[in-house]
């Protein structure tokens, strides 16, 4: 139905016949003569409707209206001199239109596909519509390009791809999952996996030696800006691997997809920083390193303080630590504001202290001791101008709070510098972490994850247990994160043991696994990129819903199809379902 892409039609073609088809993007009537723009997925050509050329075609142009969906034949020419258009590729050209047919109509839309940003609700609702705005075209045209950049780089690695079960199991990665009734096991649920860890565990046993796949993985978990119920991993394992082999392998990933994605070399080796740096600097484990701006720890200077808030925190072995802006103004009022957003954020208080014409002015200055100024001054290397803002209270909260002040001070304080790509690998997690809510330690990676030496030299203290894991963060968001695995039952089952799992509770969960550990199991690691989260970042974009084709709503919905529904009676009664109280 056509010769070739309207985005391919070049000066080449002058003076040939083409057939082209579209879609109606903007039309013109000027002097007697009626201009259209043919858009398809690879640009707009400008076709023009003469009545000196066909005063047929011009005539029935008239009932051409927007986005209907046409075939034009007619000749390629050169556009006057002074009328081309450089900002598209097409622009020295134009078609005049010998004949047409209109092959679908298109309703009034209901938004305008090159005016301001419609709302979201509408763009997903109408997503076939929204799709065909140019910017969002872009974006579905790039993951493309970035899927064939992965599985390119992967295949020349020596890298098998594999497809596991989505009818599968309850994966431990601590999200809840989603669950299919079996109509064939009544009363038996799959679950959909979190992701393919133990099959990819399970692929190292069978012996394929590197393993990856660009799998759907699917968690019932709140949704954020970053985050979808299902969503996207390049999920990777190798065998005979240590950390710096898996980490060397995905850098040179990264490396193919900020190259495909931006255009120019990603400077590599990737920056390691360990977790407890992290925290202690950054106050949580995906630091974003576009703008500096580290907790300064400075209870050494208050060991002997007189001021009462500081004195029962070092007494108490909490910590005092400091945020330092530099540079800004900051009036009364964005002190007192700062203030109450920290206590917003769980803080007791926060102090503030401004250097003003050479020395520390601040509320709280008259119940410190001068050597504590000073010393503070000078280790902080203070200014005119600058503000210190201070909480003291215990480490953990202090470096929590303080983290997420650091990136409101970051936002509201323009110190982010937009526009970088600062990777950054985080490295030495703890194996465990302690959960409020299960009142006990659960793995912090998942329980597959191998220790720094052996299981068995755990001394009985859960904090200070390293992991051979790592995290990928870039500005600030986690887009990977991987581990070096247990391969030895007995190693394993200690594993489940110190997470309290009982014996007959690990067998019945993970028996497979077990059993196949048991039988020639091979050192193995890997790691699993986000790639819907990686396309965000890298494409410039606040939400990953931009890089999905048909993503979710806030509230878990698609606004296309209206999933989830209600299911007719029968279907539940083949699966044995009742549902109790009211159906949302
Ligand atoms: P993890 O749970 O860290 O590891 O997931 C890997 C990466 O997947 C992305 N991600 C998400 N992206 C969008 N929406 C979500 N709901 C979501 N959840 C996670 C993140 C994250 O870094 N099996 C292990 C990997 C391994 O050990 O090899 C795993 O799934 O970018």
């Amino acid at each position: 139905m056509r010769d070739k892409q309207c985005g391919a039609v070049s000066r080449d073609d002058i003076g040939s016949t083409l057939t082209l088809s579209g879609w109606v993007f903007r039309r013109r009537d000027h002097g007697g003569l009626i201009f259209i723009d043919l858009r398809d997925v690879t640009g707009i050509v400008q076709v023009v409707f003469s009545p000196e050329i066909s005063s047929d075609a011009h005539e029935k142009a008239g009932d051409i209206k927007q986005e209907f969906v046409i075939t034009i034949t007619g000749k390629v020419r050169k556009r006057p001199e002074g009328s081309e258009n450089p900002n598209v590729p097409t622009g020295e050209v134009e078609i005049y239109v010998d004949s047409f047919q209109i092959l679908n109509t298109c309703k009034p839309l209901p938004f305008q596909l090159d005016e301001e940003e419609p709302s979201e609700a509408f763009r997903l609702k109408y997503r076939y519509l929204d799709m065909r705005r140019p910017e969002i075209r872009k974006v579905f045209i790039e993951r493309s390009r970035a899927y064939k950049v992965t599985r390119d780089y992967l295949a020349s690695r020596g890298f098998l791809e594999f497809e596991t079960p989505f009818l599968t199991k309850s994966t431990p990665e601590g999200a809840r999952d989603f669950i299919v009734p079996s109509r064939l096991n009544a009363g038996n649920f799959y679950a959909l996996p979190q992701s393919p860890q133990l099959f990819k565990q399970i692929l190292m046993i069978g012996g394929f030696d590197k393993y990856f796949q660009i799998v759907r993985c699917f968690r019932d978990e709140d949704l954020r800006a970053d985050r979808q119920p299902e969503f996207t991993q390049v999920d990777i394992e190798m065998s005979f691997v240590d950390v710096d082999d898996v980490l060397d392998l995905c850098e040179g990933l990264m490396s193919a997809l900020y190259l495909g994605l931006r255009g120019e070399p990603l400077p590599l080796p990737i920056p390691r920083m360990s977790f407890g740096e992290a925290m202690e600097l950054y106050g949580n484990d995906k630091p974003d390193l576009r703008f500096d701006l580290p907790m300064v720890e400075i209870t050494h200077i208050f060991k002997d303080t007189e001021f009462g808030v500081f004195r029962k925190t070092v007494e108490d072995g909490g910590a005092i630590k400091c945020l330092v802006l530099k540079g800004k103004t900051l009036t009364r009022k964005d002190l007192d504001t700062s203030v109450e957003i920290t206590k917003e954020m769980g803080a007791g208080g926060l102090i503030w202290i401004r250097k003003e014409a050479g020395s520390l002015k601040s509320p709280v200055v008259k119940y410190l001791k001068d050597g504590e100024m000073s010393l503070m001054d000078e280790q902080l290397c203070l200014s005119d101008g600058d503000v210190v803002f201070i909480m003291s209270d215990e480490r953990s909260k202090v470096n929590d709070v303080m983290g997420r002040f650091r990136l409101y001070l970051g936002d509201k304080y323009d110190l982010i510098q937009k526009g970088r790509f600062k990777f950054l690998w985080i490295v030495d997690f703890p194996l465990f972490e302690y959960s409020e809510e299960e009142k006990r330690y659960v793995a912090r990676h998942h329980p597959f994850t191998s220790p720094r030496g052996s299981i068995k030299d755990f001394s009985g203290d859960y904090g200070a247990f390293k992991a051979r894991a790592y995290d990928l963060v870039l500005n600030g968001v986690e887009i990977g994160g991987g581990s070096i695995r247990i391969h030895r039952k007995d190693e394993q089952m200690e594993m489940f043991k110190l997470l309290g799992h009982k014996e007959e509770d690990a067998a019945e969960k993970f028996g497979f696994l077990l059993e196949a550990l048991e039988m020639g199991a091979p050192p193995h690691g890997g790691i699993a990129l986000g790639f819907d989260r990686i396309l965000m970042m890298l494409l410039g974009l606040e939400s990953i819903r931009d890089v999905i084709p048909f993503p979710k709503t806030q509230k878990g919905t698609c606004l296309l199809s209206g999933a989830p529904s209600k299911i007719p009676q029968r279907q539940l009664n083949e699966l044995r379902i009742r549902v109790t109280g009211e159906q949302q």
